[in-house]
């Protein structure tokens, strides 16, 4: 697409991450522990949200800026309601090539059909271990493992696309790592590795917690021979790897020992209207107010290269270079 917009750094502006609620049925220990996210905790207020029309109409004036793939998260996404109805109008936006989501799943049973019939291509399902026990513990609800495979085996029948990622965090799950791969190996759904990142404040993140990618594929090597195959697309997050039967591939999400920020070229828009240029950003722009002010599509375009145009976000590769903590939001408000 030759009218993409550049960064300070030449990235091109493709992707939309967008966050439909902070909401979320789960409580993962990394993500929403339920110590802080508990009654009390400020979520945001129905008003706060941006409406289905707010939310298309920012998504077409992205897509017109270059954007050419969306992905919607949450919190949980699937907790916003008619969803469908949302993909279904994004689905018309001229010059989109794909709509994925990221769920951790347990709702897709009730809405994957109706999803791909909108017009979804495909979905991301996270899942931290094949042990329901553990996985009880992580996800903080002690819900098993079962529905999120029932989740992901009705995506696949809707005829939806499916990825899973795995968080890996030392001493909590890495001895699945094998048991994971093993199993998705043999299944039509690719998994990924994810290393634990230090977004937010909530997690307690600790370099030493963290299994890097080098790690996790001595692990798999000693087990499930691999080799490194090229990138799919410029700029995909995850390093692939085919296992050496041609059986299937996984991929490898290493933010904190190979980070990616060079080739990065997405933009977050948060379920509350702030337009964020990276996962770890402090602060977002706001572009809820001149929507509901009524600004016209070119203004909302001129905001839109204004945001894109003065981006120098690099916070993966200035953490792998020890700069100074900062400021940060939550994972769960800007949907990872
Ligand atoms: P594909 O389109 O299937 O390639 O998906 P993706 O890997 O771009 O998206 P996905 O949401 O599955 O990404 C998986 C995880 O990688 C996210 O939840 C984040 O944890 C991490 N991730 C994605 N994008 C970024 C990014 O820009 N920066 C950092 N640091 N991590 C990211
Ligand atoms: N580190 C790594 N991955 C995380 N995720 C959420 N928080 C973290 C973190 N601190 C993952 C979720 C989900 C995806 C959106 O990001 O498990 O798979
Ligand atoms: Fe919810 Fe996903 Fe965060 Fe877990 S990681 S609490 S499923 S948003
Ligand atoms: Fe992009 Fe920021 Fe992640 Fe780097 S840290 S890859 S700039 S979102």
């Amino acid at each position: 697409n030759e009218k993409a917009l550049l960064d300070r750094l030449k990235r091109p502006l493709k992707d939309l991450r967008i966050s439909v609620t902070d909401q979320c049925n789960f409580r993962c220990t990394y993500c929403m522990p339920k110590e802080i996210f508990d009654k009390d905790y400020p979520f945001l207020e129905k008003t706060e949200l941006l409406s289905f029309d707010e939310i298309i109409k920012v998504a077409e004036r992205f897509v017109a800026s270059g954007v050419t793939k969306l992905r919607i998260t949450g919190g949980e996404p699937l907790m916003r309601k008619n969803l469908p109805e949302l993909i279904g109008e994004l689905n018309q936006l001229k010059g989109l090539e794909d709509i994925a989501l990221t769920t951790n799943g347990v709702l897709l049973p009730r809405v994957a059909h109706d999803l791909k019939k909108a017009g979804m291509d495909r979905v991301t399902v996270s899942l931290d271990s094949l042990d329901s026990e553990l996985f009880g513990r992580i996800n903080g609800r002690g819900i098993g493992v079962e529905p999120v495979l029932e989740g992901m085996r009705a995506a696949h029948e809707a005829g939806l696309k499916v990825k899973v990622n795995m968080m890996v965090r030392k001493g909590v799950n890495e001895q699945e790592i094998l048991p994971m791969a093993s199993y998705f190996k043999k299944t039509p759904y690719i998994l990924r590795f994810i290393e634990f990142m230090d977004v937010g404040t909530t997690n307690g993140w600790n370099m030493k917690e963290v299994v890097t990618k080098e790690e996790i594929l001595k692990i798999l090597q000693s087990e499930l021979p691999l080799h490194s195959v090229p990138e799919n697309y410029y700029g995909e997050v995850a390093s692939r790897y085919q296992f050496a039967d041609g059986e299937n591939e996984i991929g490898i999400i290493s933010s904190i020992s190979d980070s990616f920020c060079s080739t990065c070229t997405r933009a977050r828009l948060s379920a509350d209207g702030k337009v964020y240029t990276c996962l770890f950003a402090a602060n977002g722009t706001d572009i809820k107010t001149p929507l509901r002010e009524g600004a016209s599509d070119q203004e909302l375009d001129a905001l839109i290269s204004r945001i894109w145009e003065n981006r120098t976000d690099r916070y993966s590769d200035e953490r792998r270079d020890g700069a100074a903590k900062r400021k940060k939001i939550e994972m769960s408000y800007i949907g990872g």
